[in-house]
This record gives structure tokens, C-alpha cells and sequence, in this order.
């Protein structure tokens, strides 16, 4: 949990993110983000879009934990693409998170998500020369986008001026974007892998099991050291304390012979 990935432009980021997507704002998220860094987690990653913000930035200022110890993500709502749009929602953002600047500003995805796959390559250059802006100002301490494919990266990149730092996308074993990954780190681009479970599917699964068993670890555990040993940082979440301090319970080592069948888990689905 204090081991860090460096980002390109030299920010470092703790390996492994405490996910807050469809936790429900109060309580929920309150308590599982307190939860969390109490349990030594020090990256929260929420988004304008999952409406809970307001409880992340208040569970990490009650934490005790000094603001520089924790890393904090956040999300421009992938329907706005306009410069306007992007700077409202910046502000509401670090408004109901109340924590100062923010560490990391992603496009949540590069269409709305009603309109999955349409063309917004012209709206996000406007929304990306407004982030450029957010952290030249030091507003945000990087910047990166997510659900980007690697055309989506190219038409970003070649008419803009800051690389991105980060392209979170959905990665877990059997799903393991092999083009967006390879292209990413090619570029010096930190992956970070979101429902690093398949939101749960991977629990009852059995060559992941079979692999649990000889480490004494869980599925869960086997799932997350996958993307750690792919240079993916995950972004487990969980509302249950038990869990959450088994999702970060990692530090052991998959031996070659078990990434490579992991890997084969690509082909066959899962
Ligand atoms: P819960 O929040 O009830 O603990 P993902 O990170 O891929 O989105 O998966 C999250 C889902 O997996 C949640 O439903 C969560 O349930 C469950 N989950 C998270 N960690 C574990 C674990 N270690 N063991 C079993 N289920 C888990």
C-alpha cells in the first residue's frame, strides 16, 4: 500500500486505489473510505459521476491523515465536452470534495455514456486544453483520461500539447486490453485497471482457484497481484472491511508459469 508507480511527469502514485464507483454516497462511502486508509490504503478514486465525492473528501478529512499522504482522483462527466462544461465541473468537483487541489483530473470516457462509441474527438481536445490549463495552474497535480482506446489516445494527443498520465480502463484477468496496454506503456501512459474482479465475475472462478490455492491466497488476491505484476495499478473496491484489507493483502509473488496461464485466460474468456 506505500509502494508507488511514478507518472511520467514525476508525481507518485500509491499501487493500489481504493475504487468508490457504485458505493452510495453517505454512510456507505463515508465509512468504506475511512475504512480504508485506516486500513493503510492511500489512493481514493471517485468521480463527479458517481455522486459521492462530497463523502470521500469528508471521510479523508476526518482520516488524520495528512492531505499530502493520500492520493486523490477524480472525474470530468464524460457528457461534458466543452470548455465551459469542463471548468464548472472541475469546480463543483473540488468543491464537494473540499481537499484543496486534486492529484489526478481523468476524462471519464470519450463519448457519454448514452452514446457509447459516438465521435467526440473534437469536444475532448477542447475539455483536454482545459485540463493542460487546470494543471499548469496547479489546480490538479496530473492529468489522464479513461475508457480511451488507442485511437482515441492518438486523435487526444496529436493535437494537444500535455501527454496524458494516466488511461484507466477495465482490466482484469480475461480482460486484458492487450493494445491499449501495450500502447500506454509504450508512451510512458500509467494503466490503471478498474473492476479489477470483473465487478464480483471472477470470484467463482476455477483455474483462478486452482492458482489461490497453491499460494494460500484468495482469488480476489491472484486477481489484483495479476494487474501489479502487469504494471497495472487496481482499483479494487469493496464495502466490507474484511475485504478491503484482503484486496491490499498483495505483496507475494506469482511465479511465470501462473501469469502465463492467467494470460490464457484471455483467449478462452472468462
Ligand atoms: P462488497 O462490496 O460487498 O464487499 P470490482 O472491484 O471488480 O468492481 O468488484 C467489486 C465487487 O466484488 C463488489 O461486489 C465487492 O463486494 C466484491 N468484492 C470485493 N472484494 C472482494 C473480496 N476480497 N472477496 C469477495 N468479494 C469481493
Amino acid at each position: 500500500l506505500t509502494d508507488t508507480f511514478a507518472l511520467s511527469n514525476g508525481v507518485t502514485i500509491p499501487k493500489i486505489g481504493f475504487g468508490t464507483w457504485q458505493i452510495p454516497d453517505g454512510p456507505k462511502t463515508y465509512d468504506s473510505v475511512r475504512t480504508a486508509i485506516d486500513t493503510g490504503y492511500r489512493h481514493i478514486d471517485t468521480a463527479r459521476a458517481y455522486g459521492n465525492e462530497a463523502s470521500v473528501g469528508r471521510a479523508v478529512r476526518d482520516s488524520g491523515i495528512q492531505r499530502e499522504d493520500i492520493f486523490i482522483t477524480t472525474k470530468c462527466p464524460a457528457e461534458v465536452k466543452d470548455p465551459a462544461g469542463a471548468r464548472h465541473a472541475f469546480e463543483r468537483s473540488t468543491a464537494a470534495l473540499d481537499l484543496g487541489p486534486v492529484d489526478l483530473y481523468l476524462i471519464h470516457a470519450p463519448w457519454p455514456w448514452n452514446a457509447i462509441g459516438s465521435d467526440h474527438r473534437a469536444g475532448n481536445i477542447e475539455v483536454w486544453k482545459v485540463f493542460e490549463e487546470l494543471y499548469a495552474a496547479g489546480s490538479t497535480r496530473s492529468i489522464g483520461v479513461s475508457n480511451f482506446t488507442v485511437a482515441d489516445l492518438e486523435s487526444l494527443t496529436a493535437a494537444t500539447s500535455v501527454l496524458p498520465q494516466v488511461n484507466q480502463i477495465r482490466w482484469f484477468v480475461g480482460h486484458t486490453e492487450p493494445e491499449t496496454t501495450a500502447y500506454c506503456h509504450d508512451k510512458g501512459i500509467l494503466v490503471e485497471g478498474y473492476s479489477p474482479l470483473a465487478t464480483g465475475r471472477l470470484l467463482k472462478n476455477r483455474e483462478i482457484a486452482a492458482i489461490a490455492g497453491k499460494y494460500g491466497k484468495s482469488v480476489a488476491q491472484v486477481s489484483i497481484r495479476y494487474l501489479l505484476q502487469k504494471d497495472i495499478l487496481p482499483l479494487p473496491k469493496s464495502t466490507t472491511p474484511s475485504r478491503i484489507a484482503e484486496n491490499a493483502d498483495v505483496d507475494f509473488e506469482l511465479s511465470a508459469e501462473d501469469v502465463a496461464a492467467l494470460d490464457a485466460l484471455d483467449a478462452g474468456g472468462i
